[in-house]
């Protein structure tokens, strides 16, 4: 095309970026890669193809890892662990010696992504390598300030680290920066379709000092995912991918001991208000959906607008879209490159085509031959129908429209995810109004998919649990420092030969929705003392009461919204009623447990003071101003998870409090289970609560048999997290079935800790990361 002809047309010329430096590099590796393990690339094994999904040509084998390797490499980060957690300012300096090779290489990089995942160089350029840099300076930082910043909390151990192809590289930096800088050593797996930067990073391992065994990379496809995931020399997982294999990965860890952390998929709701900035919103929009050919996770993939522009919107979005150049990924001027591979794109076809009966498909703008799929508007949808719900991972967005600000959050939590939401308006007070409704672990006001190392990032429902970056994404890769030890089962009384009854006899019933409530079965137990007495009897709670108690909790949501100063008005009237019936609670725990007077005085002081504790921190837990470095700040807010249900230990009153206490302070409501063998202190705390001004439905206990009612409780689809502290083997179940809606799961596996009160505040809460415009 000559000159003359540009200028007549405008039309963009192409501008690729040269690929000789990557496809020199992927010769100098021989052509066939082996693993990385013990800080050395091994000899290739059986391998498999590694293809540009924009030409479809192989650019690489690579080797699809055995268990022999999953072995050897557990071994290796096994063999290098407690050395590197020795010190966290060695660490650092590695961690700043990867940031500066990943800038060094930041051109290798980015070509090396585009021409393996198809995504456009303007993108892998300038978002995702600098995302990784700054993810490795940031947590630089934190292995410098560990020490100081987090006293009392260690390394986890070994992690294995199991990443998906949208963001080869910055899903690498998200799990391995955090893990190594709290001096775990790690195991990671990329995806099998996107391995090549993961081993150009092995490479810079070596120049940047990071000690053999530290960090691992084994390719290979979900085969390899399961060895990790199931091995077990491996103390931790953390996952990134589809949410059906992040419940694969939940039932094969159930029970194992080992920490999971998921970071799932989203269908993440776009929603524009009437007096938003139309353009601002449109180009916004381009960017939350077609960034990536909107393989992202926390894509805003469904447009909700408010009706009175929802024409004038979709025109002018139409109108976008027609500009948007598709087409080869090294060219700088490309906006929307090819899908990661021919499956994906079957995938996306299938969909679509099943899914837009009822609606208009727009796509102004068509896709070349090939692994391209075209930037498409799917509107009129009603909020329910297949490609609403679906998540498609894929340049499709899907409509549908909303009357009021109260429409607009119901249709936006109308799904089964939970990862983010974009909220577009002028009006600041309906911005910050509507943030706190969405469930949602990050919501952008006037903005999409921005991310940064300071800022949490992470899911609710069944888009996970756990989060990466800030403060808070350190938890999931530390522990309390100190032992546990293997809890003790209690012993429970059995009946004497001769029953020696007490006085006249006392019902303990369940406590449901501040009701004392007859078990549904009509069960009960007797329950004695070592000595043979007769202490009363306490129900034998069933599925039924486990029902209709998570009704009952969830019936009192006004307890979220309560203010903290409120809730810990609640939690020292509770504690001052307490300690009014401290000798009545004592002579209880003594009867039940047979402990000296002694002791079971300081277990109800325990309690109290366990009140006071989290009274006190009720309007403590400050949340977070993140700096991130652009034009606003992202809020941490500390947000309830909201129904929790634990199972107590056996100390009958400190075991409850313990479980309680933490979850009401933060906002959630509870059902608590009472220590199987010493059920009756629990019974008679319902009168404490009673006259404590605590609102009906917040606190629920149960008594019962913890198997079968763990169960029904971790399979329960309106519970959100569920704790056992219980000297019952209840882990495994609790875990197994918690896969249904994905929940949180707090257990102790057999194994008694003290957990500071930091973690209990951390296992009551959500971090929700809000993005808000700031300065200038
Ligand atoms: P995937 O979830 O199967 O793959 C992610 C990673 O998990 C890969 O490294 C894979 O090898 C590994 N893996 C697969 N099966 C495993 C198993 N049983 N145990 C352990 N690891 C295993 O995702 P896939 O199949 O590539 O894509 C399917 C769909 O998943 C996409 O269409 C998209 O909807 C969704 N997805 C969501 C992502 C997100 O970030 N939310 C990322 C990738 C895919």
């Amino acid at each position: 095309m000559s000159v003359k002809e540009i200028f007549e047309t405008m039309d963009y010329g192409d501008a690729p970026e040269s690929a000789a430096e990557a496809l020199r590099w992927l010769v100098d590796g021989g052509d066939r890669f082996g693993l990385f393990i013990g800080g050395k690339m091994t000899e290739p094994g059986a391998v498999f193809e590694a293809k540009n999904p924009a030409t479809g040509e192989v650019l690489a084998h690579l080797t699809q890892a055995t268990k022999a390797d999953v072995d050897a490499a557990v071994t290796a980060a096994r063999k290098a662990q407690s050395k590197w957690a020795k010190d966290g300012k060695a660490r650092a300096k590695v961690l700043y010696a990867l940031a500066r090779l990943v800038q060094k290489h930041a051109r290798l990089f980015a070509v090396l992504e585009t021409l393996d995942n198809g995504k456009p160089i303007r993108e892998s350029r300038d978002i995702d390598v600098a995302l990784v840099a700054r993810h490795f300076y940031y947590h630089a930082g934190m292995a410098q300030l560990m020490e100081a910043e987090l006293p009392g909390r260690e390394a986890l151990g070994v992690c294995g680290q199991i990443i998906p192809w949208n963001f080869p590289l910055l899903m690498l930096a998200w799990k391995v920066a955090p893990a190594i800088a709290m001096g775990n050593t790690v195991v990671l797996k990329p995806a099998e379709y996107t391995s090549l930067t993961a081993l150009l990073f092995a490479q810079i391992c070596q120049e940047a000092g990071v000690p053999k065994g530290v960090v691992n990379i084994v390719t290979g496809d979900g085969a390899v995912g399961e060895m990790i995931v199931t091995h077990p020399g491996v103390d931790k997982i953390a996952f990134t991918g589809s949410t059906a294999v992040g419940r694969r990965i939940r039932e094969a860890t159930a029970g194992s001991g080992k920490s999971l952390t998921l970071e799932l998929g989203g269908k993440s709701p776009y929603i524009v208000f009437e007096d938003a900035d139309i353009d601002s919103a449109i180009e916004g929009l381009v960017d939350a959906i077609f960034f990536n050919q909107g393989q992202v996770c926390c894509a805003g993939s469904r447009l909700l607008v408010q009706e009175g522009i929802a024409d004038d919107f979709h025109k002018r979005l139409v109108a976008r879209m027609a500009k948007l150049r598709i087409g080869n990924p090294l060219d700088k001027c490309i906006d929307v490159g090819a899908i990661v591979d021919p499956v994906q794109l079957e995938r996306i076809e299938t969909l679509v085509a099943k899914g837009s009966g009822e609606g208009t498909v727009h796509q102004p703008v068509s896709a070349p031959e090939g692994c391209f799929y075209p930037p498409t508007l799917v509107s009129g949808l009603e909020p329910a129908s297949l490609l609403m719900q679906e998540e498609i991972f894929g340049p499709v967005l899907v409509s549908t429209t909303f009357r009021t600000p109260a429409e607009a959050v119901e249709v936006a939590n109308n799904t089964r995810y939970g990862l983010a939401a974009s909220v577009w308006t002028e009006n600041v007070n309906l911005a910050l109004d509507i943030a706190p409704k969405l469930v949602a672990g990050v919501v952008w006001v006037n903005g999409a998919n921005m991310f940064d190392a300071a800022a949490g990032f992470g899911g609710v429902r069944e888009s996970g649990f756990g989060r990466e970056g800030g403060w808070e994404g350190l938890m999931a890769y530390t522990k309390p420092k100190g032992k546990a030890t293997p809890v003790k089962p209690a012993k429970a009384h059995v009946k004497p030969d001769d029953i020696e009854v007490l006085g006249l006899d006392r019902t303990a019933k369940l406590y449901i929705g501040g009701k004392q409530a007859r078990p549904d079965g009509g069960y009960s137990q007797a329950i004695y003392s070592p000595k043979g007495k007769l202490l009363g009897h306490s129900s034998i709670a069933s599925r039924k009461d486990i029902r209709n108690a998570v009704e009952a909790a969830q019936n009192a949501k006004g307890w979220a919204k309560a203010t903290a100063h409120n809730r810990a008005q609640v939690l020292y009237f509770i504690g001052e009623n307490l300690s009014a019936r401290a000798d009545e609670f004592a002579s209880r725990i003594r009867d039940l447990t047979g402990t000296t007077e002694a002791k079971a005085q300081a277990e109800v002081t325990e309690a109290i003071d366990t009140l006071f504790t989290y009274a006190a921190w009720c309007d403590k837990l400050d949340g977070a101003v993140k700096p991130v470095p652009m034009r606003g700040v992202a809020l941490a807010m500390n947000e309830p998870v909201g129904v929790i249900g634990a199972f107590c230990d056996d100390r009958p009153l400190a075991g409850l409090i313990e479980v309680v206490a933490p979850a009401i302070a933060m906002g959630n409501r509870v059902i608590a289970v009472a220590s199987e063998a010493y059920p009756l202190a629990a019974t008679d705390f319902y009168q404490v609560l009673d006259t404590s001004d605590v609102p009906a439905g917040v606190v629920n206990i149960l008594t019962g048999p913890h198997t079968e009612l763990a169960k029904t409780m971790a399979g329960h689809m309106d519970v959100e997290a569920v704790w056992s502290f219980s000297s019952t083997d209840i882990s495994g179940v609790i875990e197994k079935e918690s896969t249904g809606n994905l929940k949180r799961t707090w257990v102790n596996n057999g194994m008694s800790r003290s957990y500071p009160a930091r973690d209990w505040l951390a296992q009551a809460t959500e971090v929700k990361t809000i993005w808000v415009p700031y300065g200038e």
